[in-house]
């Protein structure tokens, strides 16, 4: 009883060990490292100058659905661009012209 008791100890941690030996051998792969998804609504911009700046940096805080279910004036869209950057976008003279000539352009009011 006893002999057979330790027997199966014995068997349990050497089973125990090729378990752990197996895992060992092979480690779990790291996850891939992957790109953050595309924002779904990137589709919805219509092509055109600015199109590339607004994808990269209207979506960083928000989705792009906040960009693409607002239609306003241009004067509009000048007044919600400086409040994105009192939200801390931080964009170029050069990008704000260029991206509020694709708002106004695309997405002005109806
Ligand atoms: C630094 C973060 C940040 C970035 C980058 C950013 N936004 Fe925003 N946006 C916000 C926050 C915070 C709000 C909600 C508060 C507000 O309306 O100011 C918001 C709200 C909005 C709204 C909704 C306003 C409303 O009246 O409902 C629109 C439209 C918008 N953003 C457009 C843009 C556009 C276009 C860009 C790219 C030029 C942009 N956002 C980039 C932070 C950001």
């Amino acid at each position: 009883m006893r002999l057979a008791g330790r027997v199966a100890v014995v068997a349990a941690v050497g089973a125990l060990a090729l378990a752990l030996g197996g895992c060992w051998a092979r480690p779990k792969p790291a996850p891939p490292v992957t790109a953050p998804a595309p924002d779904p609504d990137a589709r919805l911009l219509p092509a055109g100058r600015g199109r590339r700046d607004v994808v990269r940096y209207c979506g960083d805080c928000h989705g792009l659905d906040r960009v693409v279910r607002t239609h306003e004036s241009r004067a509009a869209w000048a007044t919600t661009l400086h409040r994105m950057l009192e939200n801390g976008l931080d964009l170029t003279p050069a990008q704000l012209k260029r991206m509020l000539g694709y708002l106004a352009k695309h997405y002005g009011a109806a």
